[in-house]
């Protein structure tokens, strides 16, 4: 059984606390949060996709460890594993902590704040293969988009022409997201989404072209960009968290196949629709699970194989914001940006 410890209790350790409490081979022994509300259970974040962050602190037993600081709970000797969900300015120090203690590690995305300290995580990393590390993209274990990575890997429709990603809300409430030097904008924090899953199906990019605005913090709310990868496809994500307060969360992709067109949006009744050429469109099944279980499920088998994860690891999520770092280059340049 992994004894797990969650450092950070917002939204996104609130919601990864759920995963392991449906995950078999995992058991959350301890907790950490600066707020004594949400480290007794008294409040609890919530998520923006439905089912996100419902059971909460307040599911938790008696038994598990609770600390008002997050190196507390690293050095607890019952912790075997931190999972990592701290505003993204403080991923770099608690990542390097966790590893110096001898902790496996779950790093909530972006994998740091800036290009330069995701290599240091990395070397960090590397100098101690013994701890499985990984970082929590989660989008490469969401359904549906699990679905689209097997499909351009078996060419199954034939060669992708091109590939419209959409992640767009308004902002969301709490803390540091306001602050663009703490969180990066949307097209760190958000965006950083589609530029990863652009990587995991495609490659690489060789260059980016972007386009951005400012409105509602000081650094890239909305995002546009063109990447250019080996395929020659024409690949397109926007993000944004512009919108006006009320309008919710919407999630999209357009894949345009030689064969057939797949379209996912997160608000349609049928998700996943597959247009084949000649055939009426069809609903795709999808698992139920949300990304996040599959995500802390796979994770978990990971730490009892004591293997390294290989669906992302932390060189992806290094180069990811390394491309995102080339996108807002672009943005401030007005110009290409060559990776
Ligand atoms: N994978 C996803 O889809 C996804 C979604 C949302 C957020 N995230 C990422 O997850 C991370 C956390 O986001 P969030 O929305 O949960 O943030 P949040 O601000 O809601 O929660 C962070 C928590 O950390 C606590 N904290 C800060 N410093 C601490 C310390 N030293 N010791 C103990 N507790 C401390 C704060 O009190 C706060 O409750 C961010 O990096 C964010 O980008 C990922």
């Amino acid at each position: 059984m992994a004894k797990i410890g969650i450092i950070g209790l917002g939204m996104m350790g609130t919601t990864h606390l759920d995963a392991y409490q449906k995950t078999a081979g995992a058991e959350v022994v301890a907790i950490a949060d600066k707020s004594p509300a949400l480290l007794s259970g008294e409040a609890t974040a919530s998520g923006n996709i439905e089912g996100q962050a419902a059971a909460g602190v307040a599911s938790l037993g008696e038994g598990v460890a609770r600390y008002s600081e997050a190196s507390e709970l690293i050095n607890d000797p019952n912790v075997e594993v931190v999972d990592i969900c701290l505003p993204t300015p403080l991923h770099t120090e608690y990542a390097l902590a966790a590893l110096a203690a001898g902790k496996h590690v779950l790093l909530e995305k972006p994998m740091a704040r800036t290009a330069a300290d995701c290599q240091t995580i990395l070397d960090a990393a590397n100098a101690k293969p013994e701890l499985i590390t990984m970082p929590a993209m989660c989008m490469r274990f969401w359904p549906g988009w699990d679905w689209l990575k097997t499909a351009v890997d078996e060419g199954r429709y034939g060669k992708v022409i091109s590939a419209t990603f959409r992640r767009i809300a308004s902002l969301p409430p709490g803390g540091f997201y306001a602050n663009a030097e703490a969180s990066g904008g949307a097209i760190l924090d958000l965006h950083i989404h589609d530029t990863d899953f652009v990587q995991y199906c495609f490659g690489m990019p060789s260059e980016v072209t972007s386009f951005g605005s400012s409105s509602v913090t000081n650094g890239i709310d909305h995002v546009v960009t063109r990447y250019t990868c080996d395929n020659g496809a024409l690949i397109v994500a926007e993000g944004s968290w512009a919108m006006a307060d009320g309008f919710g969360f919407q999630m999209q992709y357009q894949v345009n196949f030689e064969n057939a067109t797949a379209v996912f949006d997160l608000a349609a009744e049928k998700v996943l629709t597959l247009i084949e050429k000649g055939k009426d469109p069809v609903g795709i099944e999808l698992d139920s699970a949300m990304g996040y279980d599959l995500e802390i499920e796979y994770f978990v088998k990971c730490l009892e194989a004591g293997t390294q994860p290989t669906q992302v690891t932390m060189e992806d999520a290094a180069n990811t914001v390394r491309i995102v770092e080339a996108e807002v280059k672009s943005i401030e340049t007005g110009q290409p940006v060559k990776l």
